[in-house]
């Protein structure tokens, strides 16, 4: 695993910065430790990687946008949701895993078709890419940014509750059991 943070770090453009490696750590870690508490078959080293480096493809974003305090237009929005495509094309340029590749690509599915880039229904979602959609809003939530304070991990849970359709059902209540459980750490 520290390899692949070596790794991550040498491949990291400049507009990837250390906010997004640490995003991606954060992730990668929880991914995995989900992915045991449910005991699926998934390769784990596969997943901690696709999860370190999903949003690598923000690094071809114009910065301004990224870091905007306020809400996107439709068109910054639009160019905010090409970074997962960017993030895939950049794994595929290595040479990663399909597996990889299509969990990185698909990160931002919705599981009731409203997600990007392709709208895919819940069954068309690799399980890899719906284990990586909980896990980076959670994270997401519980962090700090620009323009609000971090929730706690209750309040996040709250929020993600109140848009669940976005997520994989069953995977999303076994996600709660698990934070009930062993909390965040
Ligand atoms: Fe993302
Ligand atoms: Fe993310």
């Amino acid at each position: 695993m520290d390899d692949n943070f070596h790794f991550v770090k040498s491949i990291s453009k400049e507009n990837f910065g250390v906010p997004e490696q640490i995003h991606g750590i954060k992730v990668a870690n929880l991914c995995v430790r989900l992915a045991e508490f449910i005991e699926c078959e998934i390769n784990k080293e596969d997943l901690y990687l696709a999860a370190l480096i999903h949003d690598i493809g923000l690094g071809k974003i114009d910065r301004d946008i990224i870091n905007k305090s306020g809400e996107l237009d439709i068109d910054e929005r639009e160019m905010v949701n090409t970074h997962s495509a960017h993030s895939a094309e950049i794994c595929e340029e290595i040479g990663f895993s399909e597996e990889i590749i299509n969990t990185v690509l698909y990160h931002h599915e919705n599981s009731d078709g409203t997600g990007y880039p392709e709208g895919r229904n819940s069954i068309e979602i690799p399980l890899g890419a719906k284990i990586l959609r909980i896990c980076d809003v959670f994270v997401a939530l519980t962090s700090d940014r620009p323009y609000r304070g971090k929730f706690s991990i209750l309040e996040a849970i709250e929020v993600m509750d109140e848009f669940n359709e976005n997520f994989d059902s069953w995977l999303f209540e076994e996600f709660k059991k698990m934070i009930n459980k062993d909390g965040f750490i």
